[in-house]
């Protein structure tokens, strides 16, 4: 029995294989129950006695022979659809993600915010819809103040008391409204004033309140915390000043100037940046503390008026139109 060309035709055929599914083909037709080689095995029987041991051997063995080749090719084949169908090109560029960055707003009072953390202050948060009993009456703020003029405040239409906040200072009673003393919070967010925008007012702009209430707090306690915050956020030749102001919820009252190596670059020697006082008596009254018991003071200032001055910028209305090309700089 010559087995040879019937050996190597099937080697072949397996070899030939382009795919998995022609190489199980090729398997059934050799080694499949019908197969060519299934059918030599069957005819081991009608061989005489004697020759019968010797080709079962040479059968076998080409059997195991073309079950190598087959594994052989499977091998090949699994590997070849393993690898990417279209050779890579290592010199293209990579794909970049493009990572998102902070309005540089959002920046300067989250560095603002981080500050005072660090002196224990925590944030508070209040509506910018509000009333003017927390926007004016609470503060000491009389009904013919021009402060609550409709020339300077929003009004909702559906309801003659509600407002939009002209301040963050409203928070400041709604926390004591809520909590005993001590407090130390710092109140970052969105105010709004009917104003014509230019290159310095925006009828929507951000101020940051911060508010301290304890027993024998001094204005010696306000001046070094603001020196402290304002030379982490401008610079350590940061230098600041106060001068005597008036604002209904404070006595004594202040504004503060500050001065350093930009502001002397603009020209200028100061540069005001704040108002800020010793809490009033009745506002505290208004809350429920006692004004013998407890002090305090106050601060509150605008956050584009910072970052106006930290980043050069000279028109306020350039944090609002969202060009990528603006913030992309910061
Ligand atoms: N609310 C004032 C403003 O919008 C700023 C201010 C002044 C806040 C004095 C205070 C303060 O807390 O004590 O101009």
């Amino acid at each position: 029995m010559n087995i040879e060309p019937l050996k190597q035709a099937a080697l072949a055929d397996l070899k030939a294989a382009a795919d998995p599914a022609s190489l199980e083909q090729a398997k059934g037709a050799w080694l499949g129950p019908n197969g060519k080689f299934t059918a030599l095995m069957r005819q081991l029987g009608a061989l005489p006695k004697e020759e019968r041991p010797a080709a079962g051997k040479l059968i076998n063995q080409v059997k195991g022979e073309l079950e190598s080749a087959l594994a052989q090719r499977r091998g090949e084949l699994e590997l070849k659809s393993a690898l990417p169908k279209e050779a890579t090109d290592f010199t293209l560029p990579g794909r970049r993600r493009t990572s998102g960055k902070l309005h540089p707003l959002t920046q300067v009072t989250e560095d603002i915010v981080r500050s005072f953390r660090k002196l224990g202050f925590a944030a508070a948060d209040g509506p910018e819809i509000e009333d003017e009993y927390h926007c004016f009456d609470a503060l000491n703020t009389p009904a013919d103040h021009p402060a609550r003029d409709a020339q300077d405040t929003f009004y909702l239409d559906s309801n003659e008391k509600a407002l939009l906040r002209t301040h963050t200072s409203s928070v400041q009673i709604r926390v004591m409204e809520k909590q005993r003393p001590p407090i130390r919070i710092i109140v970052p967010g969105r105010v709004y004033r009917r104003d014509n925008p230019d290159a310095t007012h925006n009828p929507t702009f951000h101020q940051i309140e911060g508010l301290y209430v304890d027993r024998g707090v001094t204005v010696g306690d306000l001046k070094g915390t603001v020196e402290f915050v304002f030379k982490e956020l401008l610079g350590s030749e940061t230098k600041i000043r106060f001068r005597p102001h008036y604002f209904s919820y404070t006595e004594p009252s202040f504004e503060i100037d500050f001065s350093s190596p930009m502001v002397r670059k603009m020209g200028k020697e100061w540069l005001e940046i704040a108002g800020c006082g010793m809490v009033h008596p009745v506002v505290f009254e208004k809350v429920g503390y006692d004004p013998e018991e407890w002090t305090g003071w106050a601060f509150g200032f605008g956050i584009e008026r910072i970052a106006m001055i930290r980043y050069n910028i000279n028109d306020i209305r350039l944090f609002y139109e969202n060009d990528a090309r603006f913030l992309r700089q910061f």
